[in-house]
């Protein structure tokens, strides 16, 4: 069975997702371990509870990134990973780190990617009178955010919409994308190569699968 370490920094809502998926078969791997770079985070409680290791590399305790990316980098190698999953990892990463995992890390980003990269994605949708919001799953490269994209999960935006409300709508589609696309990694389905997601031996296209 394939091995999966997920990334974490709070909620974990994302997390959930994937442990549910797993145990209900529907992702035909396993979470080996849960890392977090804040020692409060939710997700942490959500692992343990789960019977899965839980550990936190606290961003705090490390001079600067390298050290940090040094460290945060044994710790996920000591459990052997196929796949490594950022689910609301609120860190930027080094570039060593991401070549270290090209093409087997995979990052959900709550904006229809290349819309928005980096932070305040939900208010910037607002700020600018969108009607159409969503989530992207996609390759981790070195340009922030901006790896292949896999598949998108779209919301509608309402005039009344707050922040709030947009994160917990597009927290929904997560929640179904993202499981979806990391069976197919698991399955074998994905991967990438040239800069691009493949699918079933298809490029995706640059946009990204759209979820029905
Ligand atoms: C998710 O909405 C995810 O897209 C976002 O953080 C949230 C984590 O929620 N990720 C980023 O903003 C990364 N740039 P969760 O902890 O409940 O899964």
């Amino acid at each position: 069975m394939k091995n999966i370490v997920v990334l974490i920094s709070g909620s974990g809502s994302n997390l959930q997702s994937m442990i549910d998926a797993c145990q209900c078969g529907e992702i035909s791997g396993q979470i080996v371990a849960v890392i977090s770079n804040k020692n409060d985070a939710y997700g942490l409680q959500r692992a343990q509870k789960a019977g899965i290791p839980a550990i936190c590399v606290d961003s705090k305790q490390f001079a600067d990134r390298q050290a940090y990316d040094t460290a945060l980098l044994d710790t996920i190698e000591r459990y052997q990973p196929d796949l490594v999953i950022l689910a609301g990892f609120m860190r930027i990463l080094s570039p060593e780190f991401v070549k270290h995992f090209t093409g087997k890390m995979l990052n959900i980003h709550p904006s229809l990617l290349p819309k928005y990269p980096g932070l305040h994605t939900h208010r910037r949708a607002l700020e600018n009178g969108d009607k159409e919001h969503g989530t992207s799953v996609h390759f981790v490269t070195e340009e922030l955010d901006g790896g292949p994209i896999i598949l998108q999960g779209r919301i509608p935006v309402y005039s009344t919409d707050t922040e709030d409300d947009l994160v917990e709508r597009v927290k929904l589609q997560e929640h179904i994308i993202y499981p979806q696309v990391v069976e197919w990694f698991i399955a074998n389905r994905l991967v990438m190569g040239d800069g691009k997601a493949f699918l079933d031996g298809k490029a995706i296209p640059i946009t990204g699968l759209i979820a029905e």
